[in-house]
């Protein structure tokens, strides 16, 4: 079942004590990429959790960077398009911006205009949510493209520090808890 693939996935979830920052505990999801059977397990549910989401998703914003390792593979499994949300500076063409506090420092994201189509079903996906200022960012950049129906969809929760009430406004899910 998914829950016990997850179960294995988590096991394989390596962490870093004061990373990048003393007082920061990092989550490496990298480590499940090291082993392709581990990451396949991932993929697998993955793939299930967002055939689920009803109505069916219609295009995947990423985020930079790790965001991005998960949301590629699903946009070729329900083919549709992989939008990418970079940080400040690297999308070339016109964007919108937005800026966010994090768990560690400032940031500013930026989106292509037009590169979510307004009224689009649109799934935010990322590797973690920590105080979710990443997602609440990214998600007043897809509404700034016009994009009302969305879904969150993260591989791991912090749940101590609440990020899941600053993105109470769409529903979130997440895979594994820590
Ligand atoms: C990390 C993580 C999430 C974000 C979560 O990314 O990958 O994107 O922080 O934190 P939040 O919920 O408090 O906003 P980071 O910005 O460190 O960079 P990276 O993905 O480019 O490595
Ligand atoms: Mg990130």
């Amino acid at each position: 079942s998914n829950e016990e693939k997850l179960q294995i996935v988590k096991k394989h979830i390596r962490n870093y004590n004061d990373f990048p920052k003393k007082g920061i505990m990092f989550w490496d999801v990298f480590s499940v990429l090291k082993e392709p059977k581990i990451f396949h397990l991932l993929k697998e549910v993955l793939v299930d959790t967002v055939k689920k989401i009803d109505p069916p998703i219609e295009c995947i914003a990423a985020l930079d960077a790790r965001g991005f390792l998960f949301g590629s593979l699903l946009s070729l499994e329900f083919n549709v398009p992989f939008v990418p949300i970079r940080k400040k500076g690297k999308l070339p063409g016109c964007t919108f911006r937005a800026s966010y506090s994090k768990e560690y420092g400032e940031d500013t994201l930026e989106v292509q205009i037009g590169s979510i189509k307004k009224g689009q079903k649109l799934l935010i996906i990322d590797d973690l949510l920590a105080t979710g200022g990443t997602l609440a960012c990214s998600s007043q950049l897809a509404k700034q493209c016009g994009a009302e129906d969305i879904t969150y969809l993260v591989v791991l929760e912090l749940e101590d520090l609440k990020g899941r009430e600053l993105i109470s406004d769409h529903k979130l899910i997440s895979l594994i808890k820590l």
